[in-house]
């Protein structure tokens, strides 16, 4: 069985740039797209045309420039939201509408006041405005990950008539377990009779951390499409991360899925959009954080140096991460002390290893990190030492 490819609908220029403080302007997400295209990615997000001037003319830049990938703009279930999207984007290859109301239940009495029927026609009347518009329109059920099964399966196969080409099942509080979210997709394609006519999307956000094995578990039951963002920027706690989730496909080869990432700008991209918003990545963020490729134990830093399988799955290379690390702490052992000292040109044996080991610890034990000019003082020192008079 060939292997299915699953659409990557980048989303950093938009539910990542909700981040407080992240917020750009119109030259900074037209570069931020021209790389996200370089990426690889098949959606850009460009933004919500009608929230502000500003980022109007953003996502009218980016479908001007954009070749490759589909220009995509948000709006509500509301005329003038898609009518305004449909501006913005007149000059896109590729144009998508992205509209969509709650399905929950609490969206649909404590934010709307109105009846599951009510909220039904308001979101099949949304995609035929939009279908009216441009020819790939998707649909967000806000808050399907607590919308009822057999409400959402009814409200899916309503726009899927209406004439959306992709409908949205956001986990949009980060509420669901894997197995519930991936059950949720199951639901669809097996009770949604015109189910084959759309692709579906996984859009999960992280409060319980679970936004990327929810995704995951979203594509394993029949999702087509990942909504994700750059560094798992997004409202709170943030969206899918989008390098967490192509590296899990490349990993896991027997899932049968792949993307058109190139996994090589994972890290040179995470750096640009971490500069550009001003927004630091977490040290132990997978795949792009500081420490995602260091090794400082004195066990694993043993076991990587003898083979790197040992402790790393993937190499740093094959996502543009550059080379391991090999941090010296006083938790570090002789094999890594060694290392790092052959590294700056001393090939001491295994007796003066053992020795400068000890002094080693003496100063590990006062700083956090043992640095290269701390090693090249005490290799000195030792070397000078040892020298007769
Ligand atoms: O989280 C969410 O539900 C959203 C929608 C607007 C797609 O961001
Ligand atoms: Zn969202």
């Amino acid at each position: 069985m060939s292997d299915k490819k699953i659409f990557i609908f980048d989303t950093t220029l938009r539910d990542g740039e909700q981040v407080p403080g992240c917020k750009l302007n119109a030259e900074e997400k037209v570069g931020l797209a021209l790389r996200l295209e370089a990426l690889g990615v098949d959606i850009i997000e460009a933004g919500f045309p009608i929230s502000s001037p500003g980022d109007f003319k953003s996502v009218e830049e980016i479908a001007k420039i954009i070749k490759n990938a589909t220009v995509c703009g948000l709006s509500r279930a509301v005329q003038k939201d898609i009518e305004v999207a449909a501006e913005a984007l007149r000059h896109a290859r590729q144009p998508r509408i992205h509209t969509g109301i709650g399905t929950s239940d609490s969206h649909i009495k404590s934010k709307f006041n109105a009846t599951r029927e009510e909220i039904l026609q308001r979101a099949v009347q949304a995609v035929k405005w939009a279908r009216n518009l441009v020819g790939d329109v998707e649909f967000y059920a806000e808050d399907a990950g607590r919308t009822d099964n057999e409400y959402l399966a009814r409200v899916v196969e309503a726009v899927i008539a209406a004439g959306a080409t992709v409908v949205n099942i956001p986990d949009t509080t980060g509420y669901c377990l894997p197995d519930q979210y991936g059950e949720k997709i199951a639901w669809l394609v097996n009770h949604v009779p015109n189910i084959d006519k759309a692709v579906i999307s996984c859009h999960c956000h992280n409060d319980l951390g679970l936004a990327t094995a929810n995704s995951i578990a979203g594509i394993r039951n029949g999702a087509r499409q990942i909504e994700c963002t750059i560094n798992g920027l997004g409202e709170r706690a943030g969206n899918t991360s989008l390098e967490e989730v192509v590296m899990v496909i490349k990993q896991h080869k027997q899932l049968g899925f792949y993307t058109s990432i190139n996994a090589q700008e994972l890290n040179p991209m995470s750096r640009l959009v971490s500069d550009t918003m001003r927004m630091p990545v977490q040290p132990n963020k997978a795949i792009v954080g500081a420490n995602a490729f260091s090794h400082s134990s004195g066990i694993h830093q043993d076991g990587f140096l003898k083979d790197a399988s040992t402790y790393e799955i993937i190499n740093p290379d094959e996502v543009g991460a550059g080379e391991s690390r090999i941090v010296l702490t006083a938790r570090s052992g002789r094999s890594a002390l060694a290392f790092r000292l052959k590294k700056i040109g001393y090939d001491f044996n295994r007796n003066d290893v053992d020795t400068l080991y000890q002094q080693f610890l003496h100063v590990a034990d006062t700083k956090k990190e043992v640095l290269e000019e701390d090693l090249r003082r005490l290799a000195h020192a030792y070397t000078t030492a040892a020298i007769p008079s």
